[in-house]
């Protein structure tokens, strides 16, 4: 049964309607739609609701808890592959099942409300656990490592970055000071006592944002985003779709310049006389500003406040 906490999920309606043309297109060519971070399988399960049985949904996550919680989630006719994988070997992924090109992609970046949740899981600062935050537990770099074995330049650079935590420096000499850690909550309380009391006034849970820092490290997030937009449009066929959500504005700007990069039909510098680059446009960019979650959703889901959705199409 579908444990409806595992994770709801954001701009499901947005989501659809930026997808419909290729879900509603009545051919009677299958369509293959990949849910590249399928998590809980909120979206998929929509997707999949409006896909038939000659057509493919591939859903992948590297976190080898999603499907089982949730598998039995999708009722459709459709034919369903769940992988076990980073999105960012989407190219090896789609060639070992066979699948040259593909109509659709969407990823919705990020922790699922479960990887959160389950305190064993180490990603949260209010529920104790294991320094872990892996979303592919059979890798190797845990969260432990990151807080224990980093150097404080290093350190004080991810949580700088990552987390634009403007403490960053005091956090990180209170965190070398204090190691070994070993549990989440260690590691908030020293957090929060690193941070002026008045923390909690402007800037919300004084380890959230070294969290999210330590998060993204651990699982590279912001590394891979990049490959998987080149290689998820690359696989795309011609007037097929992306759709990526995002919720942290480092993850959006690779986003947007990877789509400015694809839609450019031409990367010479600029006054060259003739265009030498040999680039040509492939996507198409639908929407020129993100789409944001409405109201009415932020207010039942305030996790929907942060997300950006970009849409591509593909062109000849
Ligand atoms: C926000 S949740 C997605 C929720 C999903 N859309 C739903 O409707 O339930 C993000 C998911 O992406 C997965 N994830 C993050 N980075 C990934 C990557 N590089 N490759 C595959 N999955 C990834 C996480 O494990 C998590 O389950």
């Amino acid at each position: 049964m579908y444990n409806v906490t595992y994770h709801v999920p954001v701009l499901t309606k947005e989501i659809l309607n930026g997808l419909d043309d290729i879900l509603q297109k009545s051919n009677s060519n299958q369509k293959i739609v990949v849910d590249a971070t399928a998590g809980g399988l909120g979206h998929s399960s929509e997707i999949a609701k409006r896909l038939k049985s000659i057509d493919k949904l591939i859903c992948i996550d590297k976190d080898s808890e999603a499907f089982k919680h949730n598998a039995d989630r999708i009722k459709s006719d459709c034919k369903v592959i769940f992988i076990n994988d980073g999105f960012e070997n989407i190219t090896q992924i789609l060639k070992n099942n066979n699948i040259e090109k593909i109509d659709a992609v969407l990823a919705d970046l990020g922790v699922s409300s479960h990887q959160i949740d389950v305190p064993e899981r180490g990603f949260s600062y209010t529920k104790d656990g294991p320094l872990d935050m892996r979303m592919n537990q059979t890798q190797q770099r845990d969260a432990h490592h990151v807080v224990n074995n980093y150097t404080a330049t290093r350190l004080e650079e991810v949580i700088k970055t990552f987390g634009e935590e403007r403490y960053a420096r005091q956090i990180t000499s209170a965190i070398v000071n204090a190691r070994p850690i070993e549990t989440t909550m260690q590691l908030a309380k020293i957090i929060t006592d690193a941070v002026p009391g008045n923390y909690y006034k402007t800037g919300g849970h004084p380890a959230k944002r070294t969290f999210q820092a330590i998060r993204m490290e651990v699982n590279r997030e912001l590394e891979v985003l990049e490959k998987f937009v080149y290689d998820a449009t690359h696989a795309l066929k011609d007037g097929g779709r992306i759709a990526i959500i995002t919720f942290h504005s480092l993850e959006d700007r690779i986003v947007k310049h990877a789509f400015k990069y694809l839609e450019s039909p031409c990367v010479c510098p600029p006054k060259t006389p003739k265009c030498i680059c040999g680039k040509v446009q492939e996507l198409k960019i639908l929407t020129k500003k993100p789409i944001v979650a409405s109201n009415d959703e932020v207010n039942v889901n305030p996790r929907a406040s942060s997300a950006k959705l970009r849409i591509g199409e593909k062109v000849a």
